[in-house]
């Protein structure tokens, strides 16, 4: 699986986001996890994430929580510690995949440090929201923010507390809630109730319980016996809280590097960084984007690649192929290599564009600057040929003139191999090369 491969230890490959999410990860991570791993693991973000994937009856299933690699029965799934989970939202794909999968505490487990995303949360993020009025970051609305910030605040629930006794996990509650109720009762807006809260806590246990565990261990047991792993990356680089669009971003750190301290591996294990990425750049939420098509290609794209959120079904902002966000991606992610989804998609265009630089200040740059700034620039581009057909192209030798030549533009503007190509939503629609 990894061209990097050592010849001795552990193989650990990681899945990442290379834009603002959405790029088919949970459509590589499904099709590298049939081709054998040992273990799959989802390490950050919560059900902000919308991974879609299909299993061999070609039924599709959206994802926001469970790792994709759940679709392999042989291996083994953890959420691990740096994920929040609405456990409702857990309980839900875990009953709805039971019908087609087995997931059992042997083949699946649930970080007992993983935060809890509490029904207040949902309700803070809203409010967050609101108070931000025009500057709002357009969030998923799931709470992930305040979890995240209950989490740095050391007032959070976790996953393990759910199994304490109940005075213990009651004072934890009582403690978590109170500045959410002073904030709520001075708005004159509705409270959360203590016993509510206990009650919610009971429910999730009873739903959940049998997951939790200390994921550390499998996961240490899995390095040591040299298991391949492959890490599930959510969101993205973009949306990174240290090097993406700030204040547009999410509230973890979705980079190469933190997903997998998040997951539990460090540096010195992992082989493989591939950057999911698609032919075209999406956006959901607000932020800049400076590649945006807000106009008919725009509408094309999103008509021709379904760009629509499989979290919260909101019309994704399309636009051309930005390199120098892959560019800055290739030094922070340390991608090894690349996926590149939706090639069909963009050659039903006639004319594709693809940003090989910014404008910013008359001059010429290769990099992203920082958020406010990033909205000054100006990108340039270079065009290429569409009106290209992948139908029933299997290998990288059997698609069309034009198409490889915009896949060897971008892979010799970056600098990195493209290894796997999607040309439909399917596995099978993968040219590897
Ligand atoms: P996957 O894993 C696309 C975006 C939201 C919003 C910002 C903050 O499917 O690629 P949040 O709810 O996280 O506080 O929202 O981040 N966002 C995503 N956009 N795909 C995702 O995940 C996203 N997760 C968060 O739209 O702009
Ligand atoms: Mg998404």
């Amino acid at each position: 699986m990894s061209n990097n491969k050592r010849s001795r230890g552990p193989c650990v490959s990681e899945v990442v986001g290379t834009y603002w999410g959405d790029e088919g990860k949970g459509r590589v991570i499904s099709y590298l996890s049939q081709k054998g791993v040992d273990l799959t693991i989802r390490s950050t973000g919560g059900n902000n994430a919308g991974h879609t994937v299909y299993d061999r009856t070609g039924k599709k299933h959206a994802f926001h929580l469970l790792p994709s690699g759940i679709m392999n029965e042989t291996s083994k799934s953890i959420i691990a510690s740096g994920v929040v989970i609405d456990p409702e939202v857990l309980h839900q794909e875990i009953t709805e995949l039971s019908a087609s999968i087995s997931i059992t505490p042997q083949n699946f487990v649930v970080s007992d440090r993983a935060h809890i995303i509490m029904p207040y949360h949902k309700k803070l993020d809203a409010i967050y929201e609101q108070m931000k009025g025009d500057s709002k970051v357009g969030t998923t609305g799931r709470g992930i923010g305040p979890a995240y910030a209950d989490k740095v605040h050391r007032n959070g629930l976790r996953m393990g507390d759910l199994s304490l006794p109940q005075n213990e996990l009651r004072a934890k509650i009582e403690q978590a809630l109170r500045p959410h109720n002073v904030l709520l009762k001075s708005m004159n807006e509705e409270t959360f109730d203590v016993d509510a809260m206990l009650e919610y806590c009971k429910t999730a246990h009873e739903n959940l319980g049998q997951y939790i565990d200390d994921s550390q261990k499998h996961i240490n047991a899995a390095i040591n016996s040299g298991q391949t792993i492959l890490i599930e990356g959510a969101q993205a680089l973009e949306l990174d809280i240290d090097h993406g669009n700030y204040p547009y971003v999410t509230s973890s750190s979705p980079n190469a590097s933190s997903t997998a301290g998040a997951a539990g591996i460090g540096p010195i294990f992992i082989t493989d960084v591939i950057g999911a990425m698609k032919a075209y750049c999406s956006r959901v939420g607000e932020g800049p984007f400076p590649t945006e098509q807000e106009n008919e290609v725009g509408d094309q794209i999103r008509e021709f690649g379904h760009e629509y959120g499989a979290t919260t079904g909101r019309p994704r902002r399309c636009g051309w192929l930005d390199l120098n966000i892959l560019k800055s991606g290739k030094v922070i992610n340390g991608y090894t290599q690349l996926c590149l989804n939706h090639l069909d998609t963009i050659g039903k265009l006639p004319e594709i564009k693809v940003c090989v630089g910014y404008n910013y200040n008359g001059e010429q740059i290769d990099y992203v600057p920082e958020s406010s700034e990033l909205a000054k620039c100006k990108p340039i581009y270079e065009t290429f040929a569409g009106n290209w057909d992948t139908t029933g192209c299997k290998t990288y030798a059997d698609l069309p003139e034009n198409a490889r030549k915009y896949v060897e533009f971008i892979e010799e503007q970056v600098g990195v191999p493209i290894s796997y190509i999607g040309i439909g939503p399917s596995n099978e629609e993968t040219i590897v090369r």
